[in-house]
């Protein structure tokens, strides 16, 4: 965690930064959040993900704090007071503080926190060696497309995995087709090369991760498929990763115990990920 953080408006020791007991996001869950990656100092899709935490905001009936702009020069702000280089900047506003009622208050004034995390995630192992995955029954709500902090269901999805010596949990709805990751959205490559994952409807969040990710797979040629895939075709794959903020592009070695393709980092993955990562050292 940084030594310094945001709060409402201030900029914080870590240990002098504190929230009402009586905050929404902390009893309802009623927040909404975003990481972005940061690598060399630059902030990976910025204005992806402001825009994204306006989305969910928005989905919610809560008003975006500040304007973008603004959003910005406080990200910027905090990352220059805890000297951050690479790692993450971590966002949450909730709707604000009030006595606890399920009765959804209006007017009330926002809590807008955020942190950052130090952290190279290029050089970790299972980003360049790749991770198992096993699957659970996705448990969530109906509108997984907002960004909230409601993400207990995840943290079940993700535990269940590491137990299980696994890296991540893939969700599968009751048609026993994949929806994403704990954390991640999920991608196969099948036999023939084409390159698929699921389409962003209400049921996976629609990472700003996958968005780049798709764009670069147009950009070199890589044949793609925005559809729905099951479990069974996942453990035919040849290839599969998964993507975010965090993850990047993270291969996956095995599924449920099933490895994919030759248990090995993939051509089509291997390649994605380096022009990902060239991607992430053009943007600011
Ligand atoms: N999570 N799906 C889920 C359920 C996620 O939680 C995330 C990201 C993604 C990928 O989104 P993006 O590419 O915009 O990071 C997909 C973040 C990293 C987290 O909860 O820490």
């Amino acid at each position: 965690m940084s030594r310094f953080v945001y709060v409402n408006g201030r900029f914080l020791r870590r240990n002098a930064a504190f929230i009402d007991i009586e905050d929404r996001g902390f009893q309802f869950g009623d927040s909404v959040y975003e990481v972005i990656f940061v690598t060399k100092g630059h902030l990976v899709d910025e204005y992806g993900h402001i825009n994204r935490l306006a989305f969910s905001l928005g989905e919610l009936g809560i008003n975006l704090p500040k304007s973008p702009a603004t959003i910005s020069l406080l990200i910027r702000e905090l990352m220059r007071l805890n000297s951050l280089s690479d790692g993450f900047v971590y966002m949450q506003i909730s709707r604000g503080v009030a006595p606890r009622d399920h009765l959804i208050p209006t007017g009330l004034s926002q809590t807008f926190v955020m942190s950052t995390r130090a952290v190279d995630l290029i050089t970790k192992p299972s980003f360049n060696e790749g991770v198992d995955v096993i699957t659970v029954r996705d448990i969530r709500w109906g509108r997984c497309d907002i960004k909230t902090t409601q993400l207990f269901a995840n943290c079940l999805a993700k535990s269940e995995a590491v137990r299980a010596g696994a890296g991540e949990a893939w969700m599968i709805d009751e048609n026993n087709m994949v929806t994403e990751g704990s954390s991640s959205n999920a991608w196969i490559v099948t036999d023939d090369h084409v390159l698929v994952t699921r389409p962003p409807t209400h049921e996976i969040l629609n990472g700003i991760t996958r968005r780049t990710i798709i764009d670069i797979a147009r950009q070199n040629g890589v044949v793609f498929e925005e559809r729905a895939f099951s479990l069974e075709e996942t453990k035919k794959a040849q290839e599969a990763f998964f993507s975010s903020a965090t993850s990047l592009a993270t291969p996956v070695l095995s599924i449920d115990g099933v490895t994919i393709g030759n248990g090995v980092v993939g051509p089509i993955t291997k390649t994605l990920q380096g022009q990902y990562l060239e991607y992430t050292q053009q943007t600011s």
